[in-house]
């Protein structure tokens, strides 16, 4: 596979299962050859991985900085401050433009721009933007959304990367944490629904990993329909269910149980405390 080739340098700081997902997309599609790209984490855990593919590695943060043109902040937000603390320490110069993407949920473009400001060893024109990405961005079929200011010169290129990964919709930060919420924390609660259908089947004698398989694939056909058919899901629902059917009679148990209710009172409770975290 290849794409429209990008000509900048790109670095992680931390290596786990986000950069990993966003990392193979880029490796896979050869947009970067896998020279240009260096990747950094405490431990060698999952330094591993990359040295393999032929990545630049190093427990140096202040290394990535120095090496990339767009580095992804993939750490967890609670050990933000401690990278920060950790690049005040070390002899970093950089003065060159730079992007920084946040994928660290619940902190603001601003707050990530505040506390980078506040390291000596930045000092040329960067640009901070904010990414949510999705678990399924490992299999390529991610879900992204994207906060980039109007004068961006980093956003295009920022958004070709995440789109090696699945798909990437760029949204007013004011929706940040509600589409974290919805996109990010979704496959969660899409994994228990896939569970729950199979339990289901299990219950009345499916075989557990047939009765999986069958569930997932509904789901993910069922996905399909609803972005390639162009319907409204309430009209592919309705197909479904035949007057006095079967399909409508499960339909009426969901109902009875609150489902929508259930999904929607989760997607609040979830962008709440993203908002929690994010102070
Ligand atoms: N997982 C999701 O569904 C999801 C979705 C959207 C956004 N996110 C965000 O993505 C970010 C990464 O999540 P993840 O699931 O990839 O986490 P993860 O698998 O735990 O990976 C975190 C990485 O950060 C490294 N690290 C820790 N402290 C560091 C430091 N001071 N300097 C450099 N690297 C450091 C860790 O090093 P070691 O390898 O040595 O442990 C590890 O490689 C988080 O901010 C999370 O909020 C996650």
């Amino acid at each position: 596979m290849s794409s429209t080739k990008i000509s900048y340098k790109v670095g992680f700081i931390g290596a786990g299962n986000m950069a990993k997902a966003i990392g193979n997309g880029i490796l896979v599609s050869e947009t970067i050859k896998a020279e240009d790209i260096i990747i950094s984490a405490p431990s060698d855990r999952n330094l591993a991985f990359w040295k393999e593919k032929g990545v630049r590695t190093t427990h140096d943060n202040a290394e990535v900085i120095t090496f990339a043109d767009i580095v992804f902040i993939a750490v967890k937000p609670q050990y933000f401050a401690g990278m920060i603390e950790g690049l005040k320490t070390t002899k970093l110069s950089v003065s060159k433009p730079m992007c920084f993407v946040s994928i660290m949920v619940g902190r603001t473009v601003k707050s990530v721009k505040e506390v980078l400001e506040t390291v000596k060893g930045i000092s040329g024109p960067f640009e901070v933007i904010k990414v949510m990405p999705n678990t399924p961005s490992m299999v390529g079929t991610g879900c992204s959304v994207m906060v980039s200011d109007k004068s961006s010169v980093f956003s295009s290129v920022v958004r070709q990367i995440m789109e090696l990964t699945g798909v990437c919709e760029e949204i007013p930060e004011s929706l940040m944490n509600a589409c974290g919420a919805l996109s990010g924390s979704g496959p969660a609660y899409l994994y228990m629904v896939i569970e729950a259908l199979a339990d289901g089947g299990v219950k009345l004698g499916i075989p557990r990993d047939l009765s999986y398989r069958l569930a997932a694939q509904t789901m993910s056909g069922a996905g399909k329909m609803v972005m390639e058919s162009g319907k409204h899901p309430g009209v592919l629902k309705d197909e479904v269910c035949s007057p006095g059917g079967s399909t409508i009679t499960g339909v009426h148990e969901l109902e009875k149980s609150g489902l929508r209710a259930a999904f929607m009172n989760a997607i609040t409770a979830a962008a709440e405390r993203s908002e929690q975290l994010g102070k």
